[in-house]
C-alpha cells in the first residue's frame, strides 16, 4: 500500500516565543528534529520511492534539508495567513483585537483574520495539493499546524467543527495509509 507521511516543521524561533505566522528559522531543538528525521523516516517507510513536499517557508525547508529524496515546494502549503495578526502572540491578539479573538473562539473554522485567511480558505486552497496527492505514490509533507489539520481531516473524514482543534504535535511523524474504507494511522514521535 502507499503511504502519506505528515510532519510539522521542527520547532521554530516563533514557536519558542509564542508568536504566530512569520518566516522564522527553526530553533536548536528544531534542528535536532531535522537531523533525526531521515532515520525516523527510513525506519518507518516501506520500500519504494518517496517525494518530500514542503511549503515555501524556511522552517519547513530547513526541517527537510537532510532528507535524501526529491523535494518540491508548494506555496499552497504555507501556513494559514493571520493577516494583521501575523507575528503576534495570542495574548497580544486578545488585547488588541478582543472582538476578533472572541469571534475566532465562537467559530474557528469560518473566522477569517483581518487581511488574512480562515480555515475554510485554507481547505479551498489545498484542493490542488490533495488532487495531486491522490495521483502520487509515497509522499512526505512537511508543513504547518493549520495546513496539516486540514489535510489530516480530509484523510480521516473529520468534520469542519473538529478540524481546527486536531492535535498535530511538533516532532512527530504521522503515517497515513489509505485503505478500502477509511485510512489507517500511526504516529512516531522523535525518540528522546
Ligand atoms: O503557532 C504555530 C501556528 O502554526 C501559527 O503560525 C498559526 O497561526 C497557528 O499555529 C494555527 O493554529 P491555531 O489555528 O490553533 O491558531
Amino acid at each position: 500500500p502507499r503511504h502519506i507521511y505528515l510532519s510539522r516543521h521542527g520547532e521554530s524561533m516563533y514557536n519558542v516565543s509564542g508568536k504566530i505566522g512569520g518566516d522564522s528559522d527553526i530553533s536548536p531543538q528544531g534542528w535536532q528534529y531535522a537531523k533525526a528525521l531521515p532515520d525516523l523516516v527510513r525506519q518507518n517507510i516501506g520500500d519504494g520511492p518517496l517525494e518530500v513536499w514542503t511549503s515555501t517557508l524556511q522552517r519547513t525547508i530547513q526541517t527537510g534539508s537532510f532528507l535524501p529524496f526529491e523535494h518540491k515546494t508548494w506555496k499552497s502549503l504555507d501556513e494559514l495567513d493571520a493577516g494583521v495578526c501575523d507575528g503576534m502572540t495570542y495574548e497580544e491578539i486578545e488585547e488588541k483585537y478582543p472582538e476578533d479573538y472572541e469571534a475566532r473562539d465562537e467559530d474557528k473554522f469560518n473566522y477569517r483574520y483581518r487581511g488574512g485567511e480562515s480555515y475554510r480558505d485554507v481547505v479551498v486552497r489545498l484542493e490542488p495539493v490533495i488532487m495531486e496527492l491522490e495521483r502520487q505514490e509515497n509522499i512526505l509533507i512537511i508543513a504547518h499546524q493549520a495546513i496539516l489539520r486540514s489535510l489530516y481531516a480530509y484523510f480521516m473524514a473529520l468534520s469542519q467543527e473538529e478540524l481546527p482543534y486536531i492535535k498535530i504535535p511538533l516532532h512527530t511523524l504521522i503515517k497515513i495509509t489509505p485503505m478500502a474504507y477509511g485510512c489507517h494511522e500511526e504516529r512516531y514521535p522523535l525518540p528522546i
